[in-house]
């Protein structure tokens, strides 16, 4: 049975109220206890239109992880119930950038954050927006600058990333290629080879909450726990990290989040009347320049880029549509992109918005990130596409997400093809999100 518009903002709020942890919010209660960057990004943008003050602190709440080099880092950890998320486990205090009363992870998550201040300052009035930009600036600049200085070392105007995490969409296809084409850790071969890794769906906490295969395999679960454990051995130092990073991508969603992300910074700096530092400019024109790197003329998408070869990755996922959110393409690039949108074999699902193409051999409608229809990514592609005009799309997506979810409650993700639910309940971003879809149908 579906839900009237009404009783859909009472269960959206409702889901937000449980979640809700004073000043901040858990993205669901179980599998997801601490506070996550850009969940709570999302978040804000749903809060902001019951509850701005409110709204307010979910995003000031996010300073209190940052540390003293400028980075967010993707948790807050609240003490520890999922080992691998644990503040023991991530032992943040090894660098000497790490807060010191809290513990957070090590690695970063897209930066939404100045989309979300945007977003939040436009129900304030003119002095309460101006008094909320200058208390969320100079964290914000420090953390564009992170990404620029740590993040890009050989200055091409391209972040890079040195975990899946750090996309937000863990399991994408192209990390997973990546993953897979560089050699496994021995003690990983070794545990696939004998295969001793069905005794890790014992630990495992996630396969707890959501079916086995909906999330990685134990051999992928694995390979990121090793990948975890060296980024801490070398104490989060993006200067050794980088030195030796196979895996390392230039990935297309986290960098087309920054370059819109870098555009709603300006706007904020205006705002306060606030210069931009020259370097930050110069990067920002760098990285409008260097774009074009992602894109692969032959069929007319964007791709992730590998940081240790240059090359594409050319395996395809939702991130081909994320430069529409960016509002870098022109005009003729984007009618590309919206063709693959109505493409009934990549993204013209019954429910989109598929985040791996349905003819992907990664494709499969109930695993994470590897088609399932999400409504934070289709809350970004409806942005980029109703900036560029393409109204009847952004709205199209916009209905069907609002179906979905009125149909199902706010679950963590859908499957493109009939609808039918998956991961966690209860999920905040489903609810926030849906929220301000609410506002602009
Ligand atoms: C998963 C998602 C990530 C999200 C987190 C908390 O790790 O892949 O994007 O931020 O859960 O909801």
């Amino acid at each position: 049975m579906r839900m009237t518009q009404e009783e859909l903002l009472a269960t959206c709020k409702a889901v937000l109220q449980k979640n809700n942890r004073g000043n901040w919010t858990i993205p669901a209660g179980g599998l997801y206890p601490h506070q996550w960057l850009w969940d709570s990004c999302f978040i804000a943008i749903g809060l902001r239109h019951y509850d701005v003050d409110r709204a307010q602190q979910e995003l000031i709440s996010l300073l209190r992880g940052q540390w003293s080099n400028g980075m967010l880092p993707n948790m807050i950890l609240t003490q520890g119930i999922l080992k691998q998320h644990s503040p023991e486990f991530w032992r943040s205090h090894v660098s000497p950038y790490s807060p010191d009363d809290v513990p957070t992870s090590g690695i970063t998550q897209p930066p939404m954050l100045a989309e979300a201040i945007v977003r939040v300052g436009e129900k304030l009035t003119k002095t309460e927006r101006r008094s909320f930009y200058q208390r969320m600036y100079p964290g914000l600049l420090a953390y564009h600058n992170w990404l620029y200085n740590e993040r890009d070392p050989r200055k091409e105007g391209l972040v890079t990333l040195v975990h899946p995490w750090e996309s937000g969409l863990d399991n994408t296809p192209p990390w997973m290629h990546q993953m897979h084409s560089h050699a496994l850790p021995l003690w990983v071969r070794i545990i696939d080879r004998t295969g001793l890794d069905n005794l890790v769906t014992f630990v495992r906490k996630d396969t707890r909450y959501a079916l086995p295969g909906e999330r990685l395999s134990n051999v992928d679960s694995l390979t990121l726990y090793s990948l975890q454990r060296k980024l801490r051995r070398l104490h989060y130092d993006n200067s050794r990290v980088l030195k030796k990073a196979p895996f390392a991508l230039q990935d297309i969603v986290f960098n087309s989040i920054f370059m819109r992300a870098n555009y709603l910074l300006l706007e904020i700096a205006n705002t306060i009347k606030q210069k931009v530092p020259d370097d930050l400019m110069q990067n920002i024109k760098r990285s409008e320049e260097a774009f074009d790197k992602f894109w692969e003329a032959y069929n007319g998408q964007y791709y992730s880029r590998s940081f240790e070869t240059g090359k594409l990755v050319r395996v395809g996922s939702i991130g081909t549509l994320m430069p529409l959110y960016a509002g870098i393409v022109t005009e003729e690039r984007a009618e590309l992109l919206v063709r693959h949108l109505h493409d009934k074999n990549m993204f013209g699902s019954q429910f989109p918005v598929a985040t791996t193409p349905l003819n992907s051999s990664y494709f499969h409608p109930h695993t994470y990130w590897q088609g399932p229809a999400w409504i934070n990514t289709n809350w970004l592609v409806a942005d980029g596409l109703r900036r560029y005009g393409y109204k009847d799309e952004a709205n199209w997506i916009i209905k069907q997400s609002l179906e979905l979810v009125s149909k199902h409650g706010c679950e963590e993700y859908f499957s493109p093809i009939d609808g039918s639910p998956a991961g966690v309940k209860n999920f905040s971003w489903t609810a926030a999100l849906t929220i301000d879809f609410l506002n602009q149908a």
